[in-house]
This record gives structure tokens, C-alpha cells and sequence, in this order.
């Protein structure tokens, strides 16, 4: 796995799913981590303390991504436990399979706020450090914006208003040395897929029929992509959007 050593990450919604598996990988790769979360305090503390126990550095710290003072007060927390934030893996999202009929305002605010405002603000708070001379921010989108799945417009619209947030920020970010990259994962097996009634249905077997590796995602399969993309080794690579999806598109 490219090396991290010395660097400081933050990795937001990282409390399950594919943001544990990116916190524990970034950890195994040498950085000091924090798992932010938002309201599950114990899964925090067991991807602490798996990292941990394997002898790496990682502190749990709470905060809705989609509220400016809690992002604030993460980037503080962070910044006092570990020294300027040089990675920022913006993985905190929601979503849901829902006919275009039956969106909700309540819906539009939830998934927009989070997945789109929250990496905004993170984003800012980032680029707010002046002691920084360079960084990585890797945002979390989806392969559903190249495969267009039905019954996701608003999922996937809100992911691909994050595609483009994250070229359009590594123009203005790249003379500071701060590169911006996003990553589409394909579906992948988490408790956010569960609680949707994804895993297990038809919808998911129609999908890896249609995945040349002929599997749904795990957790494991992002983290050593996003170490990648956080080190060194990608120092030439910024803008860019990377499908990790088994060939889903
Ligand atoms: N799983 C997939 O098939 C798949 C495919 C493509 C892309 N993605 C993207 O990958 C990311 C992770 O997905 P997942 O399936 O691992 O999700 P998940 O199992 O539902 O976990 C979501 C994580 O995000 C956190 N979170 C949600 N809203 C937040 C907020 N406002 N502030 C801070 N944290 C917040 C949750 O925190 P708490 O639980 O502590 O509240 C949790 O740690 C998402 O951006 C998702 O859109 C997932």
C-alpha cells in the first residue's frame, strides 16, 4: 500500500461501511486518522479500536459534516491531536433508491445537505489551513453516475454535483498544492445498503450481472485506492474521477 507516514486524515462517516475500511487503511499506510461519525459513537470506537490495536493512530470525533460549527470544531479537534489535516476523504453520505414520483423535500434537503454541502464545508475548512503546503482530498461518489440506474435521480444527481464540485475545487486548490480527486464506488455490501433493502434483492443481482467481476463491493475493496490517492504516488493526479466499481459503468 503507498505510504502516509506523517500525514494527518480526517475520513468523515467513517464509523461503518466504506468509511471504516478507508480509516483503517489510510491508518495501516502510516497516517493518524480521525474516524468522524455522526451519531454512532460505538461504531467509531470499534474502528478506533481496531486501528489501534494493529498499533496505528486514530480518535473518534463527532460531527454533522453538513453543519459549518461542527466542521469547525473537527478540523479544531483534529488539528490539536494530530497537526494540520493534509487528507480528507469525504465518504459521509446518504442515499436511497426512490422513484422520481415519490421524492420528498425532506429527502432533496437530506441527501443534498450531506453529501454535496458537507463536502463543501469540509472542503473549505481544509483549504482554510494556511499552515498546509500540500494536501489530498478524495470525495466519495458513485458509479451510479456513469450507470444511471433508474430510481436514483436524486442520489445520483446530488453525487454528480459532487463530480463536479471536485474538479472545478482542484483548479482553484491546485496552485496550493492541494489536489482534489473523487472516487465512484460501485454498490457494495454495508449497513447502508442493508437498511435500504439493497442487499440480497433483485436489484443487486441485476447489478452483478451486469459487473464484469461479478460481485458486489466490500468495504475492503476501497481503502488501499484512496491510500493511493492520498500519498505521494499520485502527486500528478488531481481532478480526476475514478470508477472502482468491478467494471460496473
Ligand atoms: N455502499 C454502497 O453501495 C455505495 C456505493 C457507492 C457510493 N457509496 C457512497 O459511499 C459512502 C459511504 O457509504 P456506506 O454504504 O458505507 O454508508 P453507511 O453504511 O450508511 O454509512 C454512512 C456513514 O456516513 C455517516 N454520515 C451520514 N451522514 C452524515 C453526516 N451528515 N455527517 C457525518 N457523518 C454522516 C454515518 O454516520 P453515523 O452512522 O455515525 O450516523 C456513517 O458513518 C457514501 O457517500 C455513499 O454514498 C456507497
Amino acid at each position: 500500500m503507498s505510504s502516509n507516514n506523517g500525514r494527518t486524515a480526517i475520513v468523515t462517516g467513517a464509523s461503518k461501511g466504506l468509511g471504516a475500511g478507508i480509516a483503517k487503511s489510510l491508518a495501516e499506510a502510516g497516517a493518524a486518522v480521525v474516524v468522524n461519525y455522526r451519531s454512532d459513537a460505538e461504531g467509531a470506537a470499534r474502528v478506533v479500536a481496531d486501528i489501534t490495536a494493529k498499533g496505528g493512530r486514530a480518535t473518534a470525533v463527532q460531527a454533522d459534516v453538513a453543519d459549518g460549527e461542527d466542521v469547525h470544531r473537527l478540523f479544531d479537534r483534529a488539528r490539536a491531536a494530530y497537526g494540520p489535516v493534509d487528507v480528507l476523504v469525504n465518504n459521509a453520505g446518504v442515499g436511497t433508491f426512490v422513484p422520481l414520483s415519490d421524492i420528498t423535500e425532506a429527502q432533496f434537503h437530506s441527501e443534498t445537505t450531506t453529501n454535496l454541502l458537507g463536502t463543501i464545508l469540509t472542503t473549505q475548512a481544509l483549504a482554510a489551513q494556511d499552515d498546509i503546503e500540500a494536501a489530498s482530498i478524495i470525495n466519495v461518489s458513485t458509479s451510479g453516475t456513469v450507470s444511471h440506474p433508474p430510481d436514483a435521480s436524486l442520489y445520483v444527481a446530488s453525487k454528480s454535483a459532487v463530480n463536479a464540485f471536485t474538479i472545478v475545487a482542484s483548479k482553484e486548490l491546485g496552485p496550493r498544492g492541494i489536489r482534489v480527486n473523487a472516487i465512484m464506488p460501485g454498490p457494495s455490501d454495508t449497513d447502508g445498503t442493508r437498511a435500504m433493502g439493497y442487499s440480497g434483492s433483485e436489484r443487486e443481482a441485476q447489478a452483478i450481472a451486469a459487473t464484469p467481476l461479478g460481485r458486489t463491493g466490500t468495504p475492503d475493496d476501497y481503502g488501499p485506492l484512496v491510500a493511493f490517492l492520498a500519498s505521494d504516488d499520485a502527486c500528478w493526479i488531481t481532478g480526476d474521477l475514478i470508477l472502482a466499481s468491478g467494471g460496473l459503468r
